[in-house]
C-alpha cells in the first residue's frame, strides 16, 4: 500500500465532470490514510503556447477548484509546481537517464503533437517532467486516470536507472486508477469528455445551473448501436454519470429503475436526463458553494504559498541528496 501519494492536473482554466469524478475526488479520498500531495503543473502547461496572464488565473482558479472539490489544505500539500523550482533540476537529471527511444514511444506526445505547427522539445520531454514531480518527493502512489499509465511505466524506468547508475534512492511509484474515468462526451459519446473538444462535450464543475440542464438534455443518445453493444454509448454514459453521481450516496434505487425500464425496452431518454440531471447537481451544488465562500475569503494566495513552503522543505532535503550522488557540489 502505497503511503505517499502525489499527483498533479494541468492548469486549464476550469475541472469538467470527467475530471472530478476520474481522478478529484479520489484524490480527495485518499488524503483519509495517506500523506497526500497534490500539484498545479504550470511548468507543463507551458509545453504548447498560452497566455502569461490567462496560466497565472488559471492556476490560482485550479487551487479554488481543487479545495472546493475536497482537497483539504491543512491535511494535504496543495502547490503549484513553478513555485518549486527543483522539480526542473531533478528533470534536468532524470534527462541524463531516460532513453530517447523510450520518449518517442509516448502515446500521448503522439496525440498532441499530431496537428500542431510547432512542437516544442518541452511537450517531448514532459513526461521527465513528470517522473521528477512524483520522485522529487519519493512518492509511491500516483492517483491518475488510464490515460497516465504509460507516463507512470516510463517514471518507473526513470527510478530504476538512476537508482542502477548512482545507488539506490527513489521508489518505483505505481500508479492507482481509480474507476469512474470512463465519462465520455455529451455530444460524441465515442470520445473521452475533453474540454478542448469545445463547449458542448464537457459540463464544468462550476458551471452554472441552467447551462448544465441544457447540455445534459441535449446529450446525443442516438449514434445507434455498434455490433455486439446493446445500449448506445450515449446512453451508457449518462447511466455513468447517473452512478457516480449517486455512489457517495449509497447509490441510486431510480438508476436501478432506469435499467430496468431500459432492459424492458421502455426508458423514456427525456426521464433519464431529467434523473442524470438531479443527482449530478446534487453532487455540483455544494462544491459550487464552497467554490464561492473560499474565492470571497481571498485565502488562496496564502494557501498555495504555505503549500508551496512544505513542499519546497522535502523537494530541498531530496535535491541535496541527489545532487550529492551524482556528484554534484
Ligand atoms: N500528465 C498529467 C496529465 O496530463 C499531469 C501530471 C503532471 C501529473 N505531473 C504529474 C500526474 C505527476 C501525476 C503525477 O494528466
Amino acid at each position: 500500500m502505497a503511503t505517499r501519494i502525489f499527483s498533479g492536473i494541468q492548469p486549464t482554466g476550469t475541472l469538467h465532470i470527467g475530471n472530478y469524478f476520474g481522478a478529484i475526488r479520489n484524490w480527495a479520498a485518499l488524503q483519509t490514510d495517506h500523506d497526500c500531495i497534490y500539484c498545479i503543473v504550470d511548468y507543463h502547461a507551458i509545453t504548447i503556447e498560452t497566455d502569461p496572464v490567462a496560466l497565472r488565473a488559471a492556476s490560482r482558479s485550479m487551487a479554488l477548484d481543487l479545495i472546493a472539490c475536497g482537497i483539504d489544505p491543512e491535511r494535504s500539500i496543495l502547490f503549484v509546481q513553478s513555485s518549486v523550482p527543483e522539480h526542473t533540476e531533478l528533470a534536468w537529471i532524470f534527462g541524463c537517464v531516460t532513453s530517447y527511444g523510450d520518449l518517442s514511444r509516448m502515446t500521448q506526445f503522439k496525440d498532441k503533437s499530431a496537428d500542431k505547427k510547432f512542437v516544442s522539445a518541452g511537450l517531448f520531454t514532459y513526461p521527465i517532467l513528470q517522473a521528477a514531480d512524483i520522485l522529487l518527493y519519493r512518492a509511491d502512489g500516483v492517483p491518475v486516470g488510464g490515460d497516465q499509465v504509460q507516463h507512470l511505466e516510463l517514471s518507473r524506468r526513470i527510478a530504476r536507472r538512476f537508482n542502477t547508475r548512482f545507488g539506490e534512492f527513489f521508489p518505483e511509484p505505481e500508479p492507482l486508477v481509480g474507476k469512474g474515468a470512463r465519462i465520455t462526451s455529451l455530444a460524441d459519446p465515442t470520445a473521452k469528455m475533453s474540454k478542448s473538444d469545445g463547449e458542448a462535450h464537457y459540463i464544468g464543475v462550476m458551471e452554472d445551473e441552467g447551462s448544465i440542464r441544457k447540455k445534459v438534455r441535449s446529450a446525443v443518445t442516438d449514434t445507434g448501436l455498434a455490433p455486439g453493444e446493446t445500449m448506445s454509448p450515449g446512453v451508457v454514459n449518462l447511466f455513468e454519470i447517473l452512478e457516480l453521481s449517486t455512489e457517495l450516496a449509497g447509490g441510486s434505487a431510480v438508476a436501478a429503475e432506469l435499467r430496468a425500464d431500459f432492459a424492458a425496452g421502455k426508458l423514456m431518454y427525456s426521464r433519464l436526463k431529467d434523473v442524470v440531471f438531479d443527482s449530478l447537481m446534487n453532487v455540483l451544488r455544494p462544491i459550487q458553494q464552497r467554490r464561492s465562500e473560499l474565492e470571497a475569503s481571498g485565502k488562496v494566495e496564502e494557501i498555495l504559498a504555505h503549500g508551496a513552503e512544505k513542499a519546497r522543505a522535502i523537494a530541498r532535503d531530496n535535491i541535496a541528496s541527489v545532487r550529492e550522488m551524482v556528484g554534484f557540489d
